[in-house]
C-alpha cells in the first residue's frame, strides 16, 4: 500500500485522472466536503485533514481499505457489512429497560473470543482476525474499528453510499446476548419485533436488508455455497430488490426466505416496494439506517463525526450501459465502465 501523501503519486494521479464528482442519492456524500487534496482520486489526504480528532483514522482507514479490502467489494468488504450487523443487532431496548447485559456497536466482536464462535456467526471468523489486530496497534477501541469497517465495506462496493462515521466508542462493557440476531427461516413478525426492539422501523428494516445486494450465502444451504442473493454481487444496487421479488430466482442466486417473505408480506410490502428500481431513494434510506445501526446503545453525544476521512462513493449513474445521465432505475452495468471507475477511484488501494 502507498502513501497516499507520496508527492510523486499525487502528482501522477492528477495527469491521469479527471474530477470525481460526488454520488447523487447519497446525501452523506453530497454534503459531505471532500477534500482530496486537489489529486482528484476522491479520497480525503491526511494533510488536509479538519478535525484534530480524525487525522489517525486516515491510516486505520488505509489499512482497512487498502490493507484488508484491496479497494474492494471482495469478500472481506462483505463480511465486514454483516459483521457490523452482528456486532451491532445484539443491541435489544427490552434488555436494557429490565437492565440487563446488553449488545450494540460496542466492537465485543473483535474483543470477546467466544462470540465469533457462535453459529449465528459463522462466516464471520475471516474479517474478525483480519481486523483483531488494529486496535492494539493503532491505540483505538475495537468498536470505532470495527464500525469504520462496515462504513468502508458499503463504500468498497460502487454504488454504496458514504454512512456518516463516527469515533470515540468506549470498550463493550458486557458480554453480547445470545440468540438474539435473526434467523432467516423466522416469519416476519418474528423478525419485525426483534428489529423494533433494536429500534427499527419496518421502513429502516426494508432498507437495511438490501445490504443483501452484495451478499453471498454459506451456511443455510452449504450445498449452494457461494450462491449471491441477486445476479450483481459485485455492486450496491437494487437488483436484489427485484429478484427477490420475483416469481423464480436468477440463475445462480439463492434467496433467504425471510427476505422473499418480507417482499410480500402485507406489514412489509408497500416499504420494501419503495426501494424496488429506485436506487436514490435506497442509498439514502440504507446511509440513515446504518447510522443508526453503528450507534445502537452508544451516547451519540460522546462521539466525533469523522466522515470527512471517507472517499467518495463510485456513482452508478456513470457506469450505465445507457448514456441518459440519470440516474439508472434498475441499473445495467457496463463491466468495462464498472472495472475503469474501480480502478480510477481505488486506484491507490489495488
Ligand atoms: C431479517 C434480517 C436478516 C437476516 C435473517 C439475515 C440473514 C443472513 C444470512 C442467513 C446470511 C448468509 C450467511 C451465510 O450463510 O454465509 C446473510 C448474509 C449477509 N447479511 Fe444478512 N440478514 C439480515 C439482515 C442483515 C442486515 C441488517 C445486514 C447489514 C446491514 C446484513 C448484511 C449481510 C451481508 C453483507 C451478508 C453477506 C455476507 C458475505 O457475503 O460474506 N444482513 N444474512
Amino acid at each position: 500500500m502507498r502513501s497516499l501523501s507520496a508527492p510523486i503519486f499525487s502528482l501522477l494521479l492528477a495527469t491521469l485522472l479527471g474530477v470525481v464528482a460526488p454520488a447523487s442519492g447519497s446525501p452523506h456524500s453530497t454534503k459531505r466536503d471532500n477534500d482530496d487534496g486537489g489529486d482528484g482520486s476522491g479520497i480525503p489526504t491526511v494533510d488536509n485533514a479538519k478535525n484534530p480528532l480524525c487525522k489517525p483514522w486516515y491510516a486505520i482507514r488505509d489499512a482497512i481499505m487498502g490493507g484488508i479490502y484491496h479497494g474492494r467489494c471482495g469478500d472481506p468488504a462483505r463480511a465486514s457489512i454483516r459483521l457490523a450487523f452482528h456486532d451491532a443487532g445484539t443491541f435489544s431496548l427490552a434488555l436494557k429497560a429490565a437492565g440487563l447485559p446488553n449488545g450494540g456497536a460496542d466492537g465485543s466482536m473483535l474483543v470477546d473470543p467466544n462470540e465469533v464462535l457462535r453459529p449465528d456467526n459463522n462466516g464471520l471468523q475471516n474479517i474478525v482476525s483480519l481486523l483483531q489486530p488494529l486496535p492494539a496497534q493503532f491505540n483505538v477501541s475495537a468498536g470505532d474499528v470495527l464500525h469504520l469497517a462496515g462504513v468502508l465495506g458499503v463504500l468498497a462496493c460502487p454504488g454504496g453510499p458514504a454512512v456518516t462515521t463516527y469515533i470515540g466508542r468506549p470498550a463493550p462493557k458486557n458480554i453480547a446476548p445470545d440468540g438474539l440476531l435473526p434467523n432467516p427461516n423466522s416469519a416476519v413478525k418474528v423478525l419485525t419485533d426483534r428489529f423494533a426492539d433494536m429500534g427499527f422501523s419496518i421502513r429502516e428494516l426494508m432498507a437495511l436488508i438490501g445490504a443483501h445486494s452484495t451478499g453471498k450465502q454459506r451456511f443455510v444451504d452449504p450445498a449452494l455455497a457461494q450462491s449471491s442473493f441477486d445476479s450483481t454481487v459485485d455492486i450496491w444496487d437494487v437488483r436484489f430488490y427485484s429478484e427477490t421479488q420475483n416469481a423464480t430466482a436468477a440463475p445462480g442466486t439463492f434467496r433467504l426466505n425471510s427476505d422473499v417473505n418480507f417482499s410480500h408480506n402485507a406489514t412489509t410490502q408497500q416499504d420494501y416496494n419503495r426501494f424496488v428500481g429506485n436506487q436514490d431513494n435506497w442509498a439514502r434510506e440504507y446511509a440513515n439506517a446504518h447510522e443508526k445501526m453503528s450507534l445502537l446503545g452508544l451516547d451519540q453525544s460522546t462521539l466525533t463525526d469523522c466522515s470527512e476521512i471517507l472517499p467518495l462513493s463510485i456513482d452508478l449513474k456513470d457506469l450505465s450501459t445507457s448514456s441518459s445521465g440519470q440516474q439508472p432505475t434498475d441499473p445495467v452495468i457496463d463491466p468495462v465502465k464498472l472495472e475503469a471507475a474501480i480502478q480510477k477511484y481505488r486506484s491507490i488501494w489495488l
